[in-house]
């Protein structure tokens, strides 16, 4: 989704902003562009593609001296992704650069056309510069002509306008799209999250819902709506190393590699010897508690969908799963003893982002569970679990769904823990388990060998269905996820019991089926419906640890009596899958087409 760059300062402007935007790719765009004001000069520079295009356009361009700058990547919402439509947007003096959608813009956009002004492109953004320059063109005062275009805006936006009208100053307003401020001296930088200014600023400030300002003279003027206020920064964290390939193909290929490790951080200090312990909970956050709801997108959905099993079955609670674009408009019926958890990698995602507003007017206590430190969700939470998964690029989720399984899976023995729900034994074979959860994710080379070979023969084909039952049916569903997004074939996740339903039509040998059949959870009931399947001529990759003589394909896992064990070495297998047909189809496994790493639009 889209990113947004801002500098003031006196160095080079220009390779700030194309190098912050690089690191703002990993958010999924189609088109990038500039603006700098400096010496009273004012370039701007828009490309179509990758930001390779944007910098061959401005190879022979240098800032110099004291200026003020902004930089964007648009993933297109309104408008496709063309030149005209790309940000900056200009207006005849200023430029906007805007993360978020701003709802009411073809009302805004009618009013400003009947004064006569000449829109240029298709986008909601553009309202937003006319805006300004209309009431700058009347009062003749900048900050209060931001100050009325913002009282205008109705909708979620991050945005940052510069103007000739005053070439000192960047002007910037937060609500609902993450926006943060970075500070080294004097220079100040704007960010959508902090990676872009790591190595750059020192300290940051990460802005809140409803607050805006200007940036002059190296100080930053921040208000809202009861007028200025004070705020106090925090020192931006250092280490970038983690968000490089380190010698892998890709993003996602390393961040496949790393959950053995990053589950390690996830446990510390939260999987003890006896028993889990999530400091950061208050154990009031369960009084009066009679039920869980659980409300996501994507992946992170599935791995709601894994728990609501762990928390019936372990903490013997009952637990609904939302999915929140549908939660938000199904007017659902909210009770006070449900707590109401979200889960989010980005901690940015617009549709939990508003179904955690909505739970909470109705006075629900929410808890979130969420990579991101600082990040809206968490902010708005009343508690979070963090994940500890370190910085996720590839757009296709994988160490965030590896951690926020676990962290569900504690939260699951952690509530049972308190309600007296289970037995010293149980916990400690879970406990146990939990232990050997990084030994499970650990990729060795043979499989990966085995899947590149594996992957040659799944290129073509009318369509996939991963099959799982229980807590498998979520990570078949995760697995058929995974497939789509990076190799753009049609794959399905289907709980196994349920193809005799219906799916088992399209049945014959184009038809791949991907079936997950743990030895320690119903083997004998999904060994019968692969069973089904395979007398329709499917062809068959089984994967588990108990050779299956029907399987065209097979792939051997460790005998283990944990489920949960059984489950993260599979997800590791259908990961790598994925990951190799996409490779051999040529695609951009870190970046896949239309997709964006951090969805802030509805
Ligand atoms: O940041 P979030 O976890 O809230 O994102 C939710 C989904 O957009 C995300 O999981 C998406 O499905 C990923 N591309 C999956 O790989």
């Amino acid at each position: 989704m889209c990113g947004i760059i801002g500098y003031l300062g006196k160095n080079e402007k220009k390779e700030i902003l194309l190098d912050g935007l690089q690191e703002l790719e990993y958010r999924g765009y189609d088109s990038a562009g500039i603006a700098i004001i400096e010496n009273k000069k004012l370039k701007n520079f828009k490309a179509v593609g990758r930001l390779k295009n944007l910098r061959e356009k401005t190879k022979d361009y240098l800032s110099e001296g004291f200026g003020v700058s902004i930089g964007h990547t648009r993933w297109a919402t309104h408008g496709k992704p063309t030149e005209l439509n790309a940000h900056p947007h200009m207006g005849a003096y200023s430029f906007v650069v805007h993360n978020g959608i701003i709802e009411n813009y073809q009302e805004l956009k009618k009013e400003l056309q009947a004064q006569g002004v000449n829109f240029l492109s298709q986008t909601d953004t553009e309202t937003i510069v006319h805006l300004f320059e209309k009431n700058h063109d009347m009062s003749n005062n900048t900050w209060q002509a931001f100050q009325t275009t913002l009282s205008k805006l109705e909708g979620a936006y991050a945005t940052l306008l510069i103007t000739e009208a005053d070439e000192e100053s960047i002007y910037f307003a937060k609500n609902g799209s993450p926006m943060l401020i970075g500070f080294d001296g004097e220079d100040i930088y704007f960010a959508s999250s902090d990676t872009p200014i790591i190595g750059k600023a020192t300290e940051v400030y990460y802005l809140e819902d409803g607050e805006f300002g200007y940036a002059k003279d190296g100080k930053i003027y921040l208000f809202d709506a009861n007028g200025e206020k004070a705020f106090s920064t925090q020192a931006l964290a250092t280490d970038k190393a983690m968000a490089q390939k380190d010698g892998y193909r890709f993003f996602m290929e390393k961040e496949i590699y790393e959950q053995g490790q990053v589950m390690n951080d996830t446990m510390m200090g939260r999987v003890l010897d006896d028993k889990i312990d999530l400091e950061e909970l208050d154990l009031n956050l369960f009084e009066n508690i009679t039920n869980i709801k659980i409300c996501a997108c994507g992946t992170s959905y599935h791995s709601a969908l894994s728990a609501s099993y762990l928390f019936e079955r372990i903490s013997k609670i009952p637990c609904q799963i939302e999915i929140a674009s549908e939660f938000r408009y199904k007017e659902p019926l909210l009770r006070e003893d449900t707590l109401f958890i979200t889960i989010s990698q980005s901690g940015e995602t617009a549709d939990t982002l508003e179904a955690l507003k909505m739970a909470k007017r109705a006075g629900l206590k929410s808890l979130s569970i969420c990579n991101v430190d600082n990040s809206s969700i968490v902010r708005e939470s009343d508690a979070s679990i963090l994940t500890r998964a370190g910085i996720e690029k590839g757009v296709a989720s994988t160490k965030a769904f590896a951690t926020q399984t676990m962290v569900l899976w504690m939260l699951a023995i952690y509530v049972a823990q308190a309600k007296k729900t289970i037995s010293s034994e149980l916990l400690e074979q879970e406990l146990q388990a939990m232990r050997e959860t990084p030994k499970a994710l650990i990729v060795n080379d043979k499989l990966h060998a085995k899947m590149t070979r594996l992957s040659k023969r799944y290129l073509h084909g009318h369509g996939f269905f991963f099959i799982g039952r229980d807590i498998f049916y979520p990570l078949a569903l995760e697995g058929a996820l995974k497939l789509k997004e990076i190799s753009y074939l049609h794959a399905e996740g289907y709980p196994s019991g349920e193809m005799k339903h219906g799916p088992i039509a399209l049945a014959d040998a184009e038809l791949f089926t991907i079936a997950l059949m743990p030895k320690s959870l119903h083997y004998e009931k999904i060994k019968s419906n692969v069973e089904e399947l395979c007398a329709r001529d499917v062809t068959l990759l089984a994967i588990s640890p108990e050779p299956f003589e029907l399987a065209d394909d097979y792939v051997q896992t460790t005998y283990n009596s944990h489920p949960m064990l059984e489950f993260f070495e599979m997800m590791v297998i259908t990961q790598l899958l994925a990951l190799e047909i996409s490779v051999r189809l040529g695609n951009d496994v870190d970046m896949p087409r239309n997709l964006a790493k951090s969805v802030t639009v509805e």
